[in-house]
């Protein structure tokens, strides 16, 4: 991707957020030289802030988001919380590639925008995605079944809540949506398991100055 889009997709969601009345933190807002001005060890060390990703797949309104991590944890080194927050913008039409997780448990809600959807499908013993067996979970504490793959639509405020090994899928239509997460803590290096063949975060071609530092780029642009 191209840094210009990267802005260009950070001032849209800023946007989007603020017409759903969703504020960042302060730092969400900071130029570089004010990230540079302040000590930001834990920010970086816990992956908090901005991530702007199309998955590799060089088509970011098909496949891809921006998300912004509020707070998160390493359990490793006790830094952070032991819980993590996260808002993600999925522009209308997009999705995030179906994948599952080894640790993390997460509610996905509807913060506002569109028409938030997701498919599941369980595990099978070896790990690959089982397309035959229906999914039990919970949505907002009712216990509901849906077959595997079945489009399941979250309205507003509305939330689903996905387990250890859980294969999720989910995208945006009706508009761009603002969705939240709400999790134990959060691993995007080691803790995703694409069934597709992607790459976590994308590779940028600098062609303008970067209005926000994302979130994989502290060590090369901060040092620490
Ligand atoms: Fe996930």
């Amino acid at each position: 991707m191209k840094r210009s889009m990267v802005n260009k997709l950070l001032e849209n969601a800023k946007q989007l957020l603020s017409n759903n009345g969703f504020a960042l933190p302060e730092f969400g807002y900071w130029s570089l030289s004010e990230w540079e001005q302040a000590d930001t060890e834990t920010i970086q060390k816990t992956m908090l802030g901005w991530d702007v990703t199309d998955f590799g797949c060089d088509d970011f309104y098909s496949m891809g988001a921006v998300l912004f991590t509020i707070r998160n944890g390493e359990l490793k080194s006790n830094l952070g919380t032991p819980y993590a927050e996260k808002i993600i913008i999925i522009p209308d039409g997009g999705r995030l590639p179906l994948h599952c997780h080894k640790t993390k448990t997460e509610d996905i809600i509807n913060r506002g925008g569109g028409t938030f959807w997701i498919q599941l499908y369980l595990s099978k013993s070896d790990g690959q995605v089982d397309r035959e067996n229906d999914v039990t979970v919970y949505c907002d504490g009712i216990k509901k079944t849906f077959g595997p793959g079945e489009r399941v639509e979250i309205s507003k405020g509305n939330s689903i809540t996905l387990t250890p090994g859980l294969y999720h899928v989910f995208g945006a239509s009706n508009g761009d949506t603002v969705v939240g997460e709400v999790s134990s803590v959060n691993d995007d290096i080691t803790d995703n398991y694409f069934a597709e063949t992607v790459s976590r975060f994308s590779s940028i071609e600098e062609d303008e100055p970067a209005l926000h530092p994302l979130c994989n780029e502290y060590e090369r642009l901060f040092g620490n």
